[in-house]
């Protein structure tokens, strides 16, 4: 992954900009990487704080053999390649939040976004986006987001260099998306386990029709989460906006 890596100064969105690539046939593997984006996209129509040169902002083409019903797995491969770079390089204690967050100490460090094409039930593409923030001081980031994200540069107290970050982080993508295509996601899924920080936790789970409260047992061989309500009762969510819930 990486071979092909295309430079941007300013973007609107780098998802945006590899969905394009890829619709045009690039290569898979291709990387799309802006110093800022102007409209940086989140999960859930929000909007992606981007600041320039101050984050890794980028997105990778992947083109795996799958159907639709197992896109979720890619967001978690992309999640435990992700969470493994950020310990490896930095000694940063990332962790992971169902689906996709990366947190450190509860707080978001790194967002993923993976969107797709497909026709019928076949996936062309995917584009797995990631907005990590690097070199962020706490008082730069937007009033509210104040509390609830941080970065690299505030957990490990240095600056850190983002090129040979982001060659560790694909080297981790790459190591971790040939893993999943070649021995499946049993191998992910155990290693996605070993990082989450919300298993066992009590959670509340905002699902588009529901709000769940109970206690985030495990994720199943889908990466659905398995949430015990207060009935006894497990629900299977397959997509959702975790909460941590102090007890
Ligand atoms: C989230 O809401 O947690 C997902 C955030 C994903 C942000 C990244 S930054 C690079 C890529 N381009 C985008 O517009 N979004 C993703």
């Amino acid at each position: 992954l990486g071979l092909n890596l295309v430079h941007m100064e300013e973007v609107a969105s780098t998802n945006a900009e590899a969905k394009k690539l890829a619709r045009e046939g690039c290569p898979e593997g291709t990387v799309i990487v802006a110093e800022t984006q102007k409209g940086g996209k989140g999960r859930l129509g929000r909007v992606w704080f981007s600041p320039r040169s101050r984050g890794l902002w980028f997105s990778i083409v992947l083109r795996p053999p799958i159907n639709l019903v197992d896109t979720p797995q890619v967001t978690m491969v992309t999640a435990v390649a992700v969470a493994t770079a950020v310990r490896e390089h930095t000694g940063v204690p990332a962790g992971i939040k169902w689906p996709n967050d990366i947190l450190v100490d509860g707080k978001k460090i790194c967002g993923i976004l993976v969107e797709l094409n497909a026709e019928m039930d076949c996936v062309n593409f995917l584009v797995a986006g990631i907005g990590l923030n690097v070199n962020i001081k706490k008082n730069e980031f937007p009033p509210e987001l104040a509390d609830i994200v941080t970065s690299l540069e505030i957990e490990s107290g240095q600056h850190i260099y983002r090129v040979p970050l982001l060659r560790c982080l694909l080297q981790h993508l790459e190591k971790w998306y040939h893993r999943w295509l070649n021995e499946g996601f049993a191998a992910v899924l155990n290693k996605w386990r070993q990082m989450c920080v919300t298993l066992d936790c009590p959670v509340t789970v905002h699902t588009i029709k529901e709000t769940y409260s109970g206690y985030a047992v495990d994720v199943d061989d889908t990466g659905a989460l398995l949430v015990r309500t207060g009935d006894g009762s497990v629900q299977r969510l397959i997509a959702g906006e975790v909460t941590l819930r102090k007890q």
